[in-house]
């Protein structure tokens, strides 16, 4: 990567290490792992069961701590930061879907959408407003008001997209993001959130075990023996 100053790299991971201790066992996740994602580019992330792609979005997520190494956002390092620290630059910096929606069930879909921002200490109705504009323009204007059980999975599932993206982060982390759907509306969702991420010029890193999404991405790479090699 031609940028020796690393203007634009989103996530910067450094000879990240991680060990699960497990019964007195230790379980080394990874071994010097580094990698780099820019801003506006998908990266997609693959590998086999259980190598580690759900772990590591949850280090670069600030979710989980790695053993050793360094997790850079958007120039900031991270690890002499505080807890407090890191909840906030979460919050403003990184969006994340899961395989599943994680809605919540007593709110409808534009609360759903605004609770990021009104925890980040938004005015909640400017909060609201901005997530009603970002549903509808999603084809979602008539479920406004629903609550998860009333909408489709693939509704769901474009709720919690526009829910990870709405306050304009800079990173986009996505497990398994289309993982749980049939393939016709796995496709839809794909496209819907491979356009808002171009459109907002984010930097985003994709686990999946779909190689066909993963070769509609700009960049793959994979996780093999605690390692990212080139896919
Ligand atoms: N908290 C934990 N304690 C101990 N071991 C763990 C913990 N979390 C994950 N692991 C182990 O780390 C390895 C990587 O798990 P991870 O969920 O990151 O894999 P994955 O690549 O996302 O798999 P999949 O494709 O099935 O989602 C697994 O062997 C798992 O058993
Ligand atoms: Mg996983």
């Amino acid at each position: 990567m031609n940028n020796p100053l690393e203007e634009d790299v989103v996530l910067k991971l450094a000879a990240l290490e991680k060990t699960f201790e497990q019964g007195g066992r230790k379980l080394q996740i990874f071994k010097n792992l580094s990698l780099k994602v820019e801003k506006g580019e998908i990266v997609a992330l693959v590998g086999q069961s259980g190598t580690g792609k759900s772990t590591l979005l949850q280090i670069a997520g600030l979710l989980d701590k790695a053993s050793a190494g360094e997790v850079i956002i958007d120039k900031k390092s991270t690890q002499s930061m505080n807890d407090r620290q890191r909840t906030t630059l979460r919050n403003e910096d990184i969006g994340f879907v899961y395989q599943f929606h994680h809605l919540l069930p007593e709110f409808d879909a534009v609360e759903n959408v605004a609770m990021p921002m009104i925890i980040g200490g938004h005015n909640r109705s400017e909060a609201k407003d901005r997530a009603a504009e970002m549903l509808r323009d999603l084809g979602l204007a008539e479920r406004l008001d629903h609550r998860p059980a009333r909408l489709s999975g693939g509704e769901q599932q474009r709720i919690a997209i526009a829910r990870a993206l709405v306050h304009d982060p800079k990173l986009l982390l996505a497990d398994e993001p289309t993982g749980n759907l049939d393939p016709d509306t796995s496709a839809g969702v794909f496209d819907l959130l491979m356009g808002l991420v171009r459109d907002r010029g984010v930097g985003a890193l994709v686990a999946t075990h779909n190689l066909q999404l993963a070769d509609q991405m700009d960049r793959g790479l994979e996780l093999k023996s605690g390692k990212i090699v080139p896919f």
